[in-house]
C-alpha cells in the first residue's frame, strides 16, 4: 500500500475511537477498515467530499451501512473468498473439539490430572454418521459441507436459494426450504450465513427450542445471529449438548455465564486468522484500490442488501 498511494497507517491495530473515525473519512480519499470500525450512518454523513471508497480488509460487511455510502456516492468493497478455506477449517475444529472434549482434555493435561487411561475417561460423542445442517450455503458453507462429507456426515443445509443440482450432488447435501424443519431434526448445526436485518437472531428463542437436546451448535459467522441469552439458558438447563463459538452478540464481550460452561468451546474471533489468509486480504484490498483508481468497477463490490 505504501509503495502505491499516500497512506496513514494505523499502526498498532487499535480499535479507532469515534473521533478518530470521524477525522479518518473526513480527510481521505479512501478508508480501509475492519469488522471492528462501526461505520453507521451518522458516520458516513461526515465523511468528507475526498471520500469515494471504503474498502474494507474482510469478508463480512455487517459494521458497514452500505445503503448510506451509496446514497453519497461511496463504494464499498470486500474480501469475499480468500477467508472460505481457514473459516471452514475452524468451524471443522469445532465440530470435533466440542464433542470430543478436546479442550477438557487438554487441560487436563495440563493441570496434571490426567492419572491414567480407563473406559470411562472423558467420553464425548462421534460425529462419524451425525447430520450436520449448515445454515447459509455460500462459499464456507459449501467448504465445510465439502470437508463434513469426508468426516462422514450427513451434510443438510438451508440456504436463500437452494444449490446448483451439480454442487448439490457434489457435496451431497440434501436441501431445507424450512429451516425449522431442518433444525428439529439435525445433531449439529453450522452457522454461515453474514449478519443483515433479515438474520438477526435468526436462531432465536423459538427456533433455537427446536434443536434436539442432543444437538451442537457451531458459530463461527456473527454472534448477532443467534440469541445468546436464549442460548446460554438452554446450555444451563442441559436443553441443547454443546457450542463452539468463535464469535459473539456483543463482541468483544463475552457473556460470563459462557465462561463457567463445561459443554463449550470459546475462541476470540480467529475462524480466518492465518498468515496466508491475511495476506490473501490485504492483496483483495489493494487490488480494489487499484481497480477503483484507474476507474474500473472494483472487482469486490458491495451492494445494500434488500434485507
Ligand atoms: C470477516 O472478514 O468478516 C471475518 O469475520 C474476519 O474473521
Amino acid at each position: 500500500m505504501m509503495e502505491l498511494f499516500d497512506v496513514r497507517l494505523n499502526i498498532d491495530d487499535h480499535p479507532f475511537s469515534k473521533d478518530e473515525l470521524i477525522e479518518a473519512i473526513g480527510s481521505c480519499d479512501v478508508f480501509v477498515p475492519n469488522l471492528t470500525n462501526q461505520i453507521d450512518a451518522a458516520l458516513i454523513a461526515k465523511a468528507g467530499p475526498r471520500l469515494k471508497l471504503i474498502a474494507n480488509f474482510g469478508n463480512g460487511i455487517d459494521h458497514i451501512d452500505v445503503a448510506a455510502a451509496r446514497a453519497k456516492g461511496i463504494v464499498v468493497t470486500n474480501t469475499p473468498g480468500v477467508l472460505t478455506e481457514d473459516t471452514a477449517d475452524m468451524a471443522m475444529a469445532l465440530m470435533v473439539a466440542v464433542p470430543r472434549r478436546l479442550v477438557e482434555g487438554a487441560a487436563m493435561i495440563q493441570s496434571g490430572a490426567f492419572k491414567g487411561w480407563s473406559p470411562t475417561h472423558l467420553l464425548g460423542h462421534r460425529i462419524f454418521g451425525k447430520r450436520l445442517g449448515i445454515i447459509g450455503m455460500g462459499r464456507i458453507g459449501t467448504a465445510v459441507a465439502r470437508r463434513a462429507k469426508g468426516f462422514g456426515m450427513a451434510v443438510h443445509y438451508h440456504n436463500r436459494r437452494r444449490l446448483r443440482p451439480e454442487l448439490e450432488a457434489e457435496v451431497e447435501a440434501t436441501y431445507w426450504e424450512s429451516l425449522d424443519q431442518m433444525l428439529a431434526r439435525m445433531d449439529v448445526i453450522s452457522i454461515h450465513c453474514p449478519h443483515t436485518p433479515a438474520t438477526f437472531h435468526l436462531l432465536s428463542e423459538r427456533r433455537l427450542k427446536l434443536l434436539k437436546p442432543t444437538a451442537y451448535l457451531i458459530n463461527t459467522a456473527r454472534g448477532e445471529i443467534v440469541d445468546e441469552e436464549a442460548l446460554i439458558r438452554m446450555l444451563a438447563a442441559g436443553q441443547l449438548a454443546g457450542a463452539g463459538l468463535d464469535v459473539f452478540e456483543h463482541e468483544p464481550a463475552v457473556n460470563p455465564k459462557l465462561l463457567t460452561m463445561k459443554n463449550v468451546i470459546l475462541l476470540p474471533h480467529m475462524g480466518s486468522a492465518t498468515i496466508e489468509g491475511r495476506i490473501n486480504m490485504g492483496e483483495k484490498v489493494i487490488i480494489n484500490i487499484r481497480a477503483f483508481c484507474d476507474g474500473h468497477t472494483p472487482p469486490d463490490r458491495v451492494l445494500p442488501t434488500s434485507g
